[in-house]
This record gives C-alpha cells, structure tokens and sequence, in this order.
C-alpha cells in the first residue's frame, strides 16, 4: 500500500483501485493537531462511521468495500473503501446554531447566506435543518463558508442540489435516530464522490464525534454553550490555557482531560449503537 494522504487524524493508501482510510488516535482543533493522543479515538470513530453507513445504507449509498480485507497492523481502524472522485466541498447540515454559524449569525443576521429568524441564540434550534456548504480547502487552508449559489456556480445546479438534498436528508435521518438516544445533532459535515458509474456516494467518516456536534438532548438549554458528547470540550480546555491557534506550538493535553475526552467519545458511540465499547 502507497502512502497517499496523511490528513490532521487519518491516514490514507492506496491499493489497487482502492483506498485504506487508516484513523489514528490523533485529535485536532482549530485545524491544528495537538501533541497528545486520545486512546482509541480512531477505533471508535471508525466503529461509528460503519454503523452509521449500514443505518443510512437505504437512504444513500457509501464506499466502504471491507473491514475485514485491511493490514493486521490497522485493525480496528481501517476500512477498506472505493476511491470516488470527490466532491470539492464540504457538505453541511446545521439544526442548531453555534460555532462558526452563531458568529456567522450575529454577524450578518444568515447563516453561509441562508437568512434566519432575529434573536436566535447559542443552541437554539432552527426553524428547519439548513445546508452550509465550505470549500475543501488544500492541506494547510482553512476551509471558507460559500453560499449555495456559489456552490451551484462551482459544481453545476444539478450536481448542488443533489448534494443539498441527500445531506438534509442524512441529516433528518440521523438526527431522528439519535433523538431516540438521548443525542442532538446540532450539525454535521458529510463528503460525497462518484464512483467509476458516477454514482454519488456518502465518503469519508459520517456522524462521528469528530464531524459532529453532538449534544445532551436532556442537558440542552438555548443561551448557553451546550454539553456535549464531542470535541468541543477539547476546543474549550484548549482556549482555557491561552493558546490560541494562530499563535505558537499547542499544549499537551493533561491525563484527566484525555480521559474525559475519551469518555466523551465513548459515551456517544455507547448511546448511538446501543453497544458496549
Ligand atoms: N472514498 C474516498 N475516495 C477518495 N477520497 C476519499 C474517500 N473518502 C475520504 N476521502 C478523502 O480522504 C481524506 C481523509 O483524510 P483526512 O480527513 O484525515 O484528511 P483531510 O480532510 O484531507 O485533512 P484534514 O481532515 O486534516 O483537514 C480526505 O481528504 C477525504 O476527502
Ligand atoms: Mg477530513
């Protein structure tokens, strides 16, 4: 296998006609890896991503090839998948306003220029789920929030809405699943390709701790940042300290906030699946 890609968490080879997306225990914020590992964060984001691609399977079709057909070496954490021609974007659903979205919101009064209600606060619920579409910026980017018609401008109007289209309805799907656990999916970000018959398909990682914001659906309180099952936790430790992520070498992470980041993962990969870690 030919080393490809080494993403901030995953690492990607090719083989053959496929790709071996290999995750690692890596964690990074602000687009920025930190120096401290989390154990077996690319073992549980990889489970999550394979239940939730055989719970959505009726819905949308996805790589994943195998996880069994993976080096002995990654098990657990690879998966072997289709190598798609990817969609340049980042597909967003937001039910709920935070993060870069609230900033977007009390800035302009929209979300990536979809118009919202006034007076929406941290953690209020949308009206209705919106899509939020970012670039897929190169290695070292960030990625940029663009508007859906610049979307359908880049891709084609065909091409956007189906993306549009098939990412609100994921999310519709997964946010219902997961209400049922206790979970808010407050937003997610999806990546779509096609195969060799251009069939679109549901790529990457899906609904995972780590491309998702995952709250406490009994905790969860408008006016207020949310608990959650995600890394928002490890955003805010971070902050805590000082560091900021234009600025100098990021911090270790202490052994007790590695734990209860740990915990944190496992807890939503517990409730989603129903399963014992
Ligand atoms: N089936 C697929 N075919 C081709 N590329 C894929 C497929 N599934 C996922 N990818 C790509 O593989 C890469 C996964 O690696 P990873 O997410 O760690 O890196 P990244 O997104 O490039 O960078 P980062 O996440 O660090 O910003 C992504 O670029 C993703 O778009
Ligand atoms: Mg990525």
């Amino acid at each position: 296998m030919e080393l490809i890609h080494q993403g901030k968490v995953r690492d990607v080879y090719a083989d053959g006609d496929d790709l071996v997306l290999v995750a690692s225990d890596r964690i990074s914020v602000y687009d920025t890896v930190l120096p401290t590992e989390i154990p077996d964060k690319g073992a549980l984001l990889t489970a999550l991503s394979l239940w939730w691609f055989e719970a959505l399977g009726d819905l949308v079709p996805n790589h994943v090839l195998s996880v069994e057909d993976v080096p002995a070496e990654f098990a657990g954490r690879a998966v072997r998948v289709m190598r798609l021609d990817m969609v340049p974007v980042e597909a967003i659903a937001r039910g709920y306003l935070t993060g870069s979205g609230l900033a977007d919101y009390d800035a302009t009064g929209a979300v990536c220029g979809v118009a919202l209600p006034a007076g929406l606060v941290d953690g209020s619920r949308l009206p209705e789920p919106i899509f939020t579409p970012t670039t897929k910026a190169p290695v070292g980017d960030h990625d940029e929030p663009i508007t859906f018609a610049t979307m359908a401008a880049d891709l084609g109007t065909a091409q956007a809405e189906q993306i549009r289209d098939l990412t609100l309805a994921v999310y519709a799907s997964a946010a219902a699943t997961a209400a049922e656990c206790g979970i808010v999916i407050a937003d997610t970000k999806l990546e779509f390709g096609r195969d060799a018959d251009g069939t679109l398909r549901l790529a990457d990682e899906v609904l995972t701790s780590d491309s998702s914001r995952f709250w406490d659906a009994a905790a969860w309180e408008p006016g207020r940042p949310q608990p959650s099952f995600d890394k928002q936790y490890v955003r805010d430790w971070a902050r805590s300290t000082g560091w900021r992520p234009e600025a100098g070498e990021p911090p270790e992470i202490p052994a007790d906030v590695v734990d209860a980041t740990r915990a944190r993962y496992i807890e939503a990969y517990e409730r989603l699946t129903g399963r014992r870690w």
